[in-house]
């Protein structure tokens, strides 16, 4: 069951026309949350993410946050599942073509949740392949907006090459990956790039940082040098849906000794103990 413009239904019941802004200019933004346990994970850091999104974009948020909570309650409870991850996503509506925006003009709503997977086990157990690629994305790319064309053009690069993801390269930086952010590792300490204009904030990317600092993990906001980050002892991916996952093979080389470091295991086995509080019902 999906949530379109205020109604529940199926998912092959729902359409939107062909007019809507989202279809012609890609004019909206979203979120992806997920839900252990039937309950939403970091839910009011991904409306605070959301909001900010809004006024991005220049558009008013159609509901408040108790709204949202108890649409996506709604939604929960009407799909399978235990975890599940909610995608969100808002248009500026339906309307003439024409580039300004249109005046009084509902957005169009629509939310979907689909099964969460967990992180292959082995994928885990011997880390992933990342490539690099030059970041070629706007510069508001702290904006999840769902104009998503260079990213989708990054990551197939990435597929294209049997890897998991790209890792983008701007101006010599480190900024993130196609739908992820980056951390390296270098001489036991965690490097993460700055948030900034040129990165997704991550919610995943925030909860690694809380637990770095709460069990005295060495740790450093800085920007991360291109060569940094090819010499890095560990690459580390976060998101969402992939939670956090070690890159080995960085561009066909070897990233460290080319297995998952300690670092990566510390962090993943911290994170695992944070989902289950979360679970339990001890942090909202
Ligand atoms: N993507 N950077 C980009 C460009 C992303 O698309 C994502 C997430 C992240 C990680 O953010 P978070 O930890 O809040 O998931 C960073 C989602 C999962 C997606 O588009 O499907």
């Amino acid at each position: 069951m999906i949530y379109l413009n205020g109604k529940f239904m199926p998912i092959e019941e729902a359409f939107i026309p062909v007019l809507d802004r989202g279809f012609i200019f890609g004019d909206g933004v979203y979120e992806v949350i997920p839900v252990y346990s039937r309950k939403p994970f970091r839910l009011a850091e991904h409306l605070i993410r959301l909001q900010h999104s809004l006024d991005g974009i220049r558009l008013k948020n159609p509901c408040s946050n108790d709204e949202w909570r108890n649409i996506l309650e709604q939604i929960i409870a009407n799909n399978d599942g235990e975890d599940q991850y909610l995608y969100l996503h808002i248009t500026r509506g339906v309307a003439k073509r024409d580039h300004a925006f249109p005046a009084n003009v509902s957005p169009t709503v629509f939310i979907m949740s689909n099964p969460l997977p967990q992180p292959p086990e082995e994928l885990l157990k011997t880390g992933a392949s990342a490539i690099t690629a030059n970041d070629n994305r706007w510069i508001r790319c702290d904006v999840k907006a769902i104009s998503l064309l260079p990213n989708v053009l990054l990551r197939q690069l990435a597929v294209d090459r049997h890897a998991l993801e790209t890792i983008l390269i701007r101006n010599q930086f480190l900024t993130e990956g196609a739908a992820s952010n980056i951390f390296i590792v270098k001489d036991k300490v965690l490097l993460a790039p700055p948030k900034s204009n040129l990165m997704l904030p991550g919610i995943t990317y925030d909860v690694v940082l809380e637990l770095a600092a709460a069990n005295q993990i060495p740790h450093e906001i800085r920007e991360i040098s291109e060569t940094e980050t090819r010499m890095a002892d560990e690459i580390l991916l976060t998101s969402s849906t992939k939670e956090i996952m070690p890159i080995t093979l960085l561009d066909n080389h070897p990233v460290g000794d080319g297995k998952p470091g300690e670092l990566f295991r510390q962090l993943h086995a911290l994170y695992q103990e944070y989902k289950a509080t979360h679970m339990r019902g001890q942090v909202v």
